[in-house]
């Protein structure tokens, strides 16, 4: 059995893909309403909290391996690192990002923390380090349709950007042939790296209008997100990580993905064309 935490992004593309294979597969959730496509695709759906340990074992019952995948609040994956030692789990996948215990960003440091329990516990392990999520571009869609514009703080910047459902992908596929992949790292990224008027210009021909990028500071940045119901302290991270990539920090591409799942990487634009009806 292989236990996914959570049906997020990248879980439930992961919860989805494992079923499809006809591997068994449990995911943890808190509430098993918002998992009912899962649940109809074939995988078994728990109700849990990563804030309570009993909950994720008893979640982790005949499981024997893990991906490992939230907000990533470290005692919250520290917990599941845990039921998962006790339980005698063969492997975890985890999904991370450019954790640092001296980067400037508060989530990357807890990414780190999580990854030294991780190492800590012995239980063999993959970090999925990956960058930007396409997916994030889905944010501005409300602000695209209204203004055929959006605004960030990554300047000129560029980001290998990824698909999740790949991060999803290279995630179900060692979870499910887990014995080449201990304790290695991979580097997931998309094809290219691309800038905001990269974006600008793709969203442009998709929606066969111009849609323009504005280059934001990182205080407009912040407050942006903040008026569109981010959290504080998640927008403050949001915004450092992207000042970050103004000044290149994302701007890497590797080979990881289509090493892992033998085939190419989707572009931006294959992304951005699968998403249509969400910019529209
Ligand atoms: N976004 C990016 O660009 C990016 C890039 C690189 C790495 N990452 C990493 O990817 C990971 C996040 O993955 P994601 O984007 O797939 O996540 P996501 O879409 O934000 O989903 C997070 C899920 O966690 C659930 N959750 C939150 N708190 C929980 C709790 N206490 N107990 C149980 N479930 C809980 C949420 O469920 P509810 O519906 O109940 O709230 C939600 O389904 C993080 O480690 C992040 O650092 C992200």
């Amino acid at each position: 059995m292989i236990l996914v935490t959570t049906a997020g992004k990248v879980g439930s593309e992961a919860v989805r893909l494992l079923a499809e294979r006809q591997m068994p597969v449990r995911v943890l959730v808190r509430n098993p309403a918002k998992a009912k496509a899962l649940a109809d695709a074939g995988a078994h759906v728990v109700v849990g909290d990563l804030e309570v340990p009993a909950s994720i074992d008893a979640a982790m019952a005949g499981v024997t391996a893990v991906v490992l995948v939230s907000p990533a609040v470290p005692a919250q994956e520290l917990n599941v690192v845990a039921s998962a030692a006790r339980a005698g789990v063969r492997h975890i996948v985890k999904a991370t990002s450019k954790a640092s215990p001296d980067s400037p960003i508060a989530r990357r440091r807890g990414q780190s923390e999580i990854e030294a329990g991780l190492a800590a516990s012995g239980v063999p392990h993959t970090l999925l380090r990956s960058n930007a999520y396409m997916q994030n571009v889905l944010a501005w869609a409300p602000e695209i349709a209204k203004t055929s514009g959006f605004g960030s703080a990554v300047g000129k910047g560029r980001t290998g950007m990824v698909d999740a459902r790949d991060v999803a992908a290279v995630a179900a596929e060692i979870a499910a042939t887990p014995a080449a992949h201990a304790n290695k790292t991979y580097w997931l990224s998309g094809p290219q790296s691309i800038s905001n008027d990269d974006v600008a210009a793709v969203l442009s021909r998709l929606l066969a209008r111009t849609i323009t990028y504005r280059e934001l500071s990182f205080e407009e940045n912040k407050d942006g997100m903040i008026r569109a119901g981010v959290p504080e302290p998640i927008a403050h991270m949001n915004a450092q990580a992207l000042s970050l990539t103004a000044e290149g920090d994302a701007e890497w591409v590797t080979q990881d993905v289509p090493t892992l799942l033998g085939r190419q990487a989707p572009s931006f634009e294959q992304f951005a064309a699968d998403y249509a009806a969400s910019f529209a």
